[in-house]
């Protein structure tokens, strides 16, 4: 087999990982949870969360892949072989996957819908009732939803093609400060409009009175999401680092830009929600019935600027959840080509073909893809994450992760602070995975 492609240094390792962790979990998710749940304690326990579980869950995939430079499937069963229960385990990552590519191309899809509609003006020019339906009728027709769908996996599947170090890299490292640009020219927008410091009560107003134990549970689920964590994103991702890398600092600089991003996404958002007048939402309804009726009813006061500000809106959605979007079939491709043994754009035309098709089921029944959100969210992707920790506490043992993450010793990492992420990767996040998955089923 020909020689596993690496990514070329710490910047482009960052790039793509941060490429895969923002995606819609921080346009359409985390400013609606940050204000639901407490405002600024929100993002101090989210923070928190991340610092201590999601961090170490995130470290333990990276080495996983690295040590194992295979695919997230034959992971862990290549480190540990012969064991049937960790071969059977290496399921998962294939099945996750694949179901959350059907489904999120379906949602590029629609974004990609409200790009085209941005960039004709109707976004701006419709009347704002009319506009929060918009989206019903673009979904109504069948057709539409179906086209924007194979039009976004085409674009995705055509990036694959090029390879991790041309293709993925290349746009990872291209479309971060793009996004972060656009990102930041919607909050200012955003936040000079009449009536937007509602917007900003509403994300920091600190509400020590809205968090309870649920509010935990809520901002790990929120973090793991976010950060792609239990998918094999990651551990496909981290196959694709050198051995020189430093993983510990490219893992905190991917989870400190997802933060930075979710924040800012905040700040475009919801002063302009306030701004409209309207309440906010959760989910698509955020990004596709609420951000169209504030285009039309604020974007007309000076309509050049709102057909602008629509359209760097809808960019940084399509943009965001095409870097994410690709990390997931970069998981099935290398399963495919590991299996099969095919190249790489045979690879990506079957992944077209197939997703493409499942994706079809998503673009014309939402509660379908509803269903399979839940499923991936928070069924399956916590029961990957608990077996990922297990693994990496239990079975490779304390002295294989120090070797990993010191670069066998090269990296000084004080003893007694690799004590504590050990104990974080071996006790705490296995027993924090647990929880949040016995509390979305009672809480
Ligand atoms: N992290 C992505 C987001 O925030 C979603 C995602 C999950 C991407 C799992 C890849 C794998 O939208």
């Amino acid at each position: 087999m020909a020689q596993r492609e690496h990514f070329s240094g710490r910047v482009a390792v960052v790039c793509a990982m941060a490429g895969s962790a923002i995606g819609l979990g921080n346009i359409w998710r985390f400013p609606y949870m940050v204000g639901e749940h407490g405002g600024a304690a929100f993002v101090i326990i989210y923070i928190a969360a991340t610092l201590l579980v999601s961090l170490p869950v995130f470290i333990a995939e990276v080495s996983l892949g690295r040590m194992s430079r295979c695919s997230a499937v034959g992971s862990m069963s290549k480190l540990r072989p012969g064991k049937k229960f960790w071969k059977g385990a290496g399921f998962l990552p294939f099945i996750i996957p694949l179901l959350i590519a059907s489904y999120y191309s379906v949602i590029g899809g629609w974004a990609l819908g409200f790009l085209f509609k941005s960039i004709s003006g109707q976004m701006v020019s419709t009347a704002p009732e009319a506009a929060e339906g918009l989206f019903a009728q673009f979904q109504a027709t069948g057709i539409q939803p179906i086209t924007m769908h194979l039009l976004f996996l085409a674009g995705c599947s055509l990036i694959l093609v090029f390879g991790v170090r041309s293709g993925i890299e290349k746009f990872s490292k291209l479309s971060l400060p793009v996004l972060f640009f656009l990102i930041v020219s919607m909050a200012v927008y955003s936040l000079n409009l009449p009536g937007s410091d509602g917007g900003v009560r509403y994300l920091l107003r600190p509400d020590f009175s809205q968090v309870g134990p649920s509010t935990f549970a809520y901002a790990l689920g929120q973090s793991f999401y976010s950060l792609s964590l239990g998918t094999g994103a990651i551990i496909t991702y981290g196959s694709y680092v050198r051995r020189e890398e430093n993983i510990t600092s490219s893992c905190i600089g991917t989870a400190v830009c997802d933060l930075l991003f979710a924040v800012l996404a905040g700040f475009a958002i919801m002063p302009a929600v306030f701004a409209a007048g309207i309440e906010p939402s959760a989910g698509s309804g955020l990004i596709f019935q609420s951000i169209p009726y504030i285009f039309s009813s604020i974007g007309s006061a000076v309509p050049a600027l709102g057909v602008v500000m629509s359209i760097v809106f809808f960019l940084t959605v399509v943009v965001a959840a095409m870097t994410s979007q690709i990390s997931q079939m970069q998981v099935l491709l290398d399963v495919l080509q590991e299996k099969t043994g095919i190249g790489r754009r045979k690879g990506c035309l079957i992944l077209f073909v197939v997703l493409g098709g499942l994706g079809c089921i998503c673009a014309l029944r939402t509660d379908i893809l509803e269903g399979c959100d839940f499923l991936c969210c928070n069924v399956l992707l916590l029961i990957f994450s608990f077996l990922i920790m297990v693994f990496t506490g239990f079975v490779l043992g304390k002295e294989r992760v120090r070797e990993e993450i010191t670069n066998s010793g090269i990296i000084r990492f004080p003893e007694k602070l690799f004590d504590v992420v050990f104990f974080l990767i071996k006790w705490v996040a296995p027993a924090a995975i647990a929880l949040i998955f016995i509390s979305n089923f009672i809480l």
